[in-house]
């Protein structure tokens, strides 16, 4: 009790002397106080009653699970990598970034003003001052003393020099990154092109579908369990309302017609991630890691969905795209009921129920945001608060870690990292901040985390924020974010 009327005093209360209260309870009881707007001179035990009456409120614990209605639901895996465990030589990265520029340029060359787009070695022969269109990969981005920005573009045919000459094109600047595939507009003169124009592959505007049905999709990642970080009591706070056992009446409603649950990457802390982890892990063997993450779903509701791809602290190589979670390693995650196994990144369609043709749902962990939000000028101010931001920058640029350095590739005669087809949702989480965004009508979710800030992230004056899920309405095709912290 020492300790409790200590904590208090601190906060500038005076205790009464007949307080009694559960220590478990002292650092919600301190924020309560705090958020107060009349706050107390003494703290009593009518103080302490108030507060347990306001969560009571917040959580109605409810002893039997509410019967949930009936809703079809379908789960369809559009793109999924498939593990070959090819050695990988030299011809494998030319296939990769032929494939990326083919499947880039096929994109862009449905813009009009790249209709009549030539290749680089053509408009090197031409003689003279002449306007062209062309695409081509950016290598050697560079700025001179004055600010002019110069980058060397690559196509199958050569390389060309352009320096960025006209407002619309200098407005781009500070979005442009090595090895992403560009249209440029501009004048050709002597060897080099002046651009008028940069032309990002862009997504069109999506049309908004609405299912018919009011059932939702929850978004998770990061949890790291295993870490002493990792935060059991705000993870079972959410798997008790999934199950519909906490939340208001209105909360539980919404559980009860919860029918996907994605789970993108992190699952566990892993082990041997980085230097010294061990230091900060609570379980120190990965399968155990596992087990314990697969037990807070015993007693799931049976027709919730619940897709899972990897992320770079789960077991398994870094470089991407990568394949399921391995089935020996993580036997537990795959006996959790209806849980379908995806890559990463993977593309998913859901709900695709009678005539209405679902969604189509991109999942990726995130692990290029990191060397974006330190790269990229456009990025970088906004630094791991605007997941909104990040998402629609690899949207415009159709891939999902656009420079050779911003995450582990393993090179295959596709580019997997290509968004090739449109989606309706692009989700992805790593950075454990939570953000909701719009971009063309895509609903971009940036998922948060069950893990309480690292001293990596206190170094990097990161501030996550654990605890928040966001939820769509697949009937409005609205989201919000539910917090259970
Ligand atoms: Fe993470
Ligand atoms: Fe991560």
């Amino acid at each position: 009790m020492e300790n409790i009327i200590k904590r208090i005093t601190e906060k500038g209360f005076l205790v009464s002397s007949n307080l009694k209260i559960n220590e478990k309870d002292l650092d919600d009881f301190l924020k309560y106080l705090l958020s107060l707007e009349n706050k107390p001179f003494i703290v009593s035990n009518d103080t302490y009653n108030d507060f347990l009456k306001s969560k009571q409120k917040e959580y109605v614990i409810i002893k039997k699970h509410e019967k949930r209605p009936e809703i079809p639901t379908k789960v369809k895996l559009r793109k999924i990598y498939n593990h070959t465990n090819k050695k990988i030589d030299i011809n494998d990265w030319v296939a990769y970034y032929y494939d990326r520029f083919n499947k880039i340029s096929n994109i862009l060359k449905n813009r009009d003003e790249l209709r009549s787009a030539t290749t680089i070695s053509r408009v090197k022969k031409i003689n003279g001052r002449q306007q062209v269109a062309l695409i081509g990969m950016i290598k050697d981005i560079r700025k001179t003393f004055t600010g002019t920005t110069i980058f060397e573009l690559e196509d199958p045919t050569g390389f060309l020099k352009v320096i960025v000459k006209g407002d619309e094109a200098v407005k781009k600047v500070d979005e442009l990154v090595l090895d992403e595939v560009i249209g440029v507009i501009g004048t050709k003169s002597k060897d080099v092109v002046y651009a008028d124009k940069i032309i990002f592959p862009d997504i069109p505007e999506r049309p908004i579908k609405k299912a018919k049905e009011e059932v939702y999709a929850a978004f998770i990642s990061d949890t790291h369990v295993g870490s002493n970080m990792f935060l059991a009591k705000e993870f079972s706070h959410f798997i008790k309302w999934l199950k519909g056992e906490i939340g208001t009446p209105q909360q539980r409603e919404i559980a009860k017609k919860v029918r996907y649950l994605f789970v993108i990457g992190d699952l566990v802390d892993g082990i041997g991630v980085y230097p010294n982890q061990e230091k900060e892990l609570s379980i120190h063997d990965i399968y155990r890691q596992y087990e314990e993450f697969s037990k807070y779903f015993v007693d799931i509701p049976e027709d919730i969905n619940i897709i899972v791809i990897p992320g770079n602290h789960d077991a398994l190589r870094l470089a991407e795209p990568q394949h399921v979670l391995f089935q020996d390693i993580a036997e537990p995650v795959y006996k959790i009921n209806n849980v379908i196994m995806a890559s990463n990144p993977a593309v998913i369609n859901i709900h695709n129920i009678d005539d209405f043709p679902g969604f189509d749902v991109l999942l990726y962990h995130g692990m290029s945001f990191d060397n974006l939000v330190s790269n990229v000028p456009f990025l970088r101010k906004y630094g791991y608060e605007r997941a909104d931001l990040i998402m629609e920058f690899l949207l415009k640029k159709r891939h999902l870690a656009p420079s050779h350095g911003s995450t582990l590739i393993n090179p295959m005669a596709q580019d997997f990292l290509v968004i090739d087809k449109p989606v309706d949702i692009f989700a992805s989480g790593h950075i454990h901040y939570t953000k909701l965004g719009r971009y063309k009508n895509v609903l971009t979710i940036g998922t948060g985390c069950f893990q309480e800030k690292t001293p990596f992230q206190e170094k990097l004056g990161h501030n996550p924020t654990p605890g928040r899920v966001p939820i769509v309405n697949l009937k409005s095709f609205q989201a919000r974010i539910m917090k259970f912290r």
